[in-house]
Order: C-alpha cells, then structure tokens, then sequence
C-alpha cells in the first residue's frame, strides 16, 4: 500500500503542510509507504496539447524534458494519489494544474487518432486542502472539477479533507483539525483494505 502525496502549496511550513503532517502521521502508525512532492521544487512545464504522448500507449511519452516523467512514475507506482493544496482563486495552486493537465494527457491515451486506455484505471485519488471560505464555498469547485477529473481518467475518487483558515493573525492548526487529519487518514487506508 503506498500513498503519493503531491503537495501545491508554496509555504512548507504553511497550512496544508501543517494540515498533512498528522495524516503522514497516521500513515506511519498503520505502516503504510508514502512519498510526498513538493510541486514547487520541481520544473512543471505547462501542458501545450502537442499531443506526442498519444503515440505510444505502454509509457508517459511526454517530449518535454523536466520533472513530470519523475512525477509520472511516482503516481503510477502508488496506490492513492493525494492531491494537497491550498486553495488559489477557487481552485488548486499553478503548479498543481499544470501537473494536473500534464497527467491528464500523459496517462489518458483518449487524444490520438483512436482511443487508447487510461494508464491509471482504478488508481484511487483524494483531496487534503486548506482554505479562508468556510469549505463549502471555498472548496467545491476545486472538489468538483476533481471529481470530474477522476470520472473522466477512470481513477477511484474517494474523498476530500478540508480545513479553513481564518487568516494570518490566527494559529491555523488546532487538535480539532488534527484528529480529522488523521480520521481522514483511517477512512482512506479503510478504503484499500476493502478493495
Ligand atoms: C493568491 C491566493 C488566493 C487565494 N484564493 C482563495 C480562494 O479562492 N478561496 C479561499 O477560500 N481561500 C483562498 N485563499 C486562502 C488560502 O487558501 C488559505 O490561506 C490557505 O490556508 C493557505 O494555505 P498554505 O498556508 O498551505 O499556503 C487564497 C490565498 C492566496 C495567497
């Protein structure tokens, strides 16, 4: 059971980084692999529709020569991909989107002259994000196109955790928030066990 968590936020002492330490936590009680990634430390060249990863359906084929290949194999060795990011303007942060759109293309071989498979059919994939809106209305929208993101890539989509801040005078983390973090964490590895 392995876990890829792949982190947007570009503080890493921040809010979600504060957020996913008690889920990394539980992950470690319960011996569960993980690998996290910092988005913002690697080279994300946006997506440009060149469409060379259709020809070959068996690998990523991405002509772009920076860290999406490395980010690639990561999610495609791991069980469940976590998407952690706070929110931006109602959706995840740049670098997030671009790996988003990057994997989109790279794993979906649905774009060339005839319809290939997904490369990461069943994988299961979930939400860990942070935000100043109550959740409901910070964070729909990003869990939304998520949710379509995953219908359309043929991934498992089984939850978001969402936090909110209530600005840069008040101490974000709380044991409140802890203890979700790390229920959140039992639900998911719950979630495999019964797979
Ligand atoms: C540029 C920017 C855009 C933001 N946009 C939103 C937003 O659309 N909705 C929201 O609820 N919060 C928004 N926020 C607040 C952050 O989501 C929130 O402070 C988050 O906890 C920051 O997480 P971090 O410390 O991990 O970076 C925004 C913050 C920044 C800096």
């Amino acid at each position: 059971m392995k876990f890829c968590i792949l982190s947007g936020s570009p503080r890493k002492n921040g809010n979600t980084a504060q957020l996913i330490r008690p889920f990394l936590e539980e992950l470690d009680r319960h011996k569960v692999q993980h690998d996290q990634i910092w988005l913002h430390d690697k080279h994300i060249e946006p997506c440009v529709a060149c469409r060379s990863c259709q020809k070959d359906w068996t690998i990523f084929g991405c002509r772009f020569q920076d860290d999406a290949q490395e980010i690639f194999d990561k999610v495609y060795g791991c069980d469940v991909m976590i998407l952690a990011t706070p929110i931006y303007c109602w959706y995840c942060t740049p670098p997030m989107k671009a790996i988003l759109d990057r994997l989109m293309y790279g794993m979906n071989k649905y774009y060339g002259d005839e319809k290939g498979p997904s490369l990461w059919k069943g994988k299961k994939a979930a939400i860990i994000t942070t935000c100043g809106y109550r959740p409901e209305k910070g964070a729909d929208l990003f869990e939304e196109g998520i949710r379509r993101y995953c219908r359309h890539s043929q991934l498992d989509y089984i939850g978001m955790l969402a936090e909110r801040d209530f600005g840069y005078k008040a101490e974000f983390i709380t044991e409140e928030k802890k203890k979700h973090a790390g229920e959140f964490a039992r639900r998911l590895i719950g979630t495999l066990s019964e797979a």
